[in-house]
């Protein structure tokens, strides 16, 4: 309930950053996360985790030698999450998503199995969106995932213009019901 509060804060304090006004359900968080092969994949990344709902499910599937960068900007989020966790395979960076490249080391470039989002692309100004969308495509290895949701149908073209397929699903089980695009790269 504290959790469901502070969320509710953080989007009157600057609705354009957090753009829900609660955490995304459970239910939401395994249809995010259905695609993502969890016994292969050893890059992840996960932008605007939030209170961390999705976050856990990660840290729960994925392999012990795997690694988890999360990105949050909300300093409030980042220091509640950071303090909750403490996983030697999971890094929590109080940065924008825009700037993937600057933490994932020289080799590491191009190679991350999955990008898994839930940052209001919709609201963001057209260069912000452009640009994390565009660092989560370039930190992706060939063939690799990029899942994102989002309350209406309004990304879909822009998704479709930089990914090789986006699927969408919808879901009710969530406030407000959500759309998961599921994109693929080349
Ligand atoms: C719609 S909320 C989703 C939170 C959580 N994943 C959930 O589903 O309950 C969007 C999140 O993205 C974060 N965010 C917004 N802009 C960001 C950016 N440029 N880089 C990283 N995180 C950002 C917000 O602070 C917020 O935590």
């Amino acid at each position: 309930m504290a959790a469901k509060r502070n969320f509710l804060k953080q989007f009157f304090k600057d609705r354009k950053m957090v753009g829900a006004v609660s955490p995304s359900t459970k239910f939401l968080g395994e249809k995010m996360l259905a695609s993502i092969d969890f016994d292969k994949a050893k890059g992840i990344v996960e932008l605007g985790p939030g209170t961390g709902v999705f976050t856990d499910i990660i840290m729960q599937r994925m392999r012990k030698d795997a690694k988890l960068l999360v990105f949050e900007l909300n300093d409030d989020f980042y220091e509640t999450l950071s303090a909750r966790i403490d996983d030697p395979r999971v890094q929590i960076i109080h940065d924008s998503a825009e700037n993937i490249a600057k933490y994932l080391p020289e080799e590491e470039q191009t190679t991350q199995d999955a990008v898994i989002s839930s940052l209001p692309l919709m609201v963001f100004p057209a260069e912000l969106r452009q640009a994390v969308v565009d660092a989560g495509y370039n930190s992706l290895k060939p063939k690799g995932t990029y899942v994102q949701f989002q309350y209406s149908l309004q990304s879909k073209k822009f998704l479709e213009s930089i990914y090789k397929s986006v699927k969408i699903t919808f879901t009710i089980k969530n406030f407000p019901p959500a759309f998961v695009y599921t994109c693929k790269k080349k």
